[in-house]
């Protein structure tokens, strides 16, 4: 099942997920709002929508600029979904993670995630519901590693649960003014992201096999899209192993390295 959204907005449409996602939006009749900051790959990623047929807006913005972020949502019209997807990962690489790494992370992957859903839900509240009843959605791009605190990857880890439970938990109250937000939680997909991690990464997927779960999740209406579900049933059982446990686990696995480019 996948239902034809005709306005939507979708960051770090680059690369990888974003880039994935924007593809399955695309469609004749669908206007689409894509950001990210590599104005080249952001270009291809606008040409390989248009040749879909859909309209393409594209933007380089950053999610930490929250004035400009605010601007761009607000001047961009009628919004019936929005996707906060750009996000960063790094670790530790298996020593201490950079104090200034943590800062960077969480800016992007938190603070820019609230620059992407507050003014999208502004929007959307003033706005009148569309064919499907709501008067929009709001698609927060968390992670798996929402459910376990890895010792390789803390602020990774952190900031992913931070987003999912606000996401999750807010539906409730926004459901009931016509707007639905969606957790999404991958596990593992093929993007530039991954292409860095030296260690196995099970059942990986492909970022367009992950969008088309995304996207059919949300159509369905689910708060919470995680898969795939042998990760998703790994990261709970992980997450609910006793610290000690959950420790001497991990110790056994590698960390992803730390990054000081993001
Ligand atoms: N890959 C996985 O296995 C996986 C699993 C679970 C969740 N996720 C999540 O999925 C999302 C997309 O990741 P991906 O795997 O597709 O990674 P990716 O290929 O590295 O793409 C990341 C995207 O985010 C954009 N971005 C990063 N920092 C930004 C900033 N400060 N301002 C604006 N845009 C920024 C990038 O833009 P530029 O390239 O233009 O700078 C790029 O478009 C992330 O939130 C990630 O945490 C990924």
């Amino acid at each position: 099942m996948q239902a034809g959204w005709d306005h939507v907005l979708i960051t770090g449409a680059s690369s990888g997920l974003g880039r994935a996602l924007a593809g399955g939006c695309a469609r004749p009749g669908a206007v689409l709002h894509l950001s990210g900051r590599d104005a080249a790959r952001l270009d291809e990623a606008a040409a390989a929508c248009r040749a879909r047929g859909a309209e393409v807006r594209p933007v380089v913005l950053d999610v930490r600029d929250a004035d400009a972020m605010a601007g761009w949502i607000a001047g961009a019209g009628r919004l019936d979904l929005v996707i906060a997807n750009a996000g960063v990962s790094a670790g530790t690489g298996g020593t201490a993670e950079p104090s200034d790494q943590t800062r960077r992370i969480f800016d992007i992957n938190v603070t820019g995630v609230l620059n992407t859903a507050l003014p999208a839900i502004d929007v959307m509240a003033a706005q009148a519901p569309g064919k499907d009843g709501l008067r929009g959605r709001v698609a927060v791009v968390a992670s798996l590693a929402a459910f376990v605190a890895a010792p390789g990857a803390p602020t990774y880890c952190a900031t992913k649960a931070a987003v999912q439970r606000w996401a999750e938990a807010l539906d409730a109250s926004e459901r009931r003014r016509g707007i639905r937000m969606h957790a999404i939680c991958p596990g593992y997909v093929r993007t530039p992201m991954t292409a860095r991690n030296a260690f196995k990464m099970p059942f990986l997927m492909d970022a367009e096999e992950a969008a088309r779960r995304t996207l059919d999740g949300i159509a369905r209406g689910r708060t919470r899209i995680a898969y795939p579900w042998p990760t998703y049933a790994g990261a709970r059982i992980l997450g609910m192993l006793p610290i000690a446990a959950r420790a001497w686990f991990f110790s056994r696995m590698p960390a992803k390295a730390a990054d000081g480019t993001i």
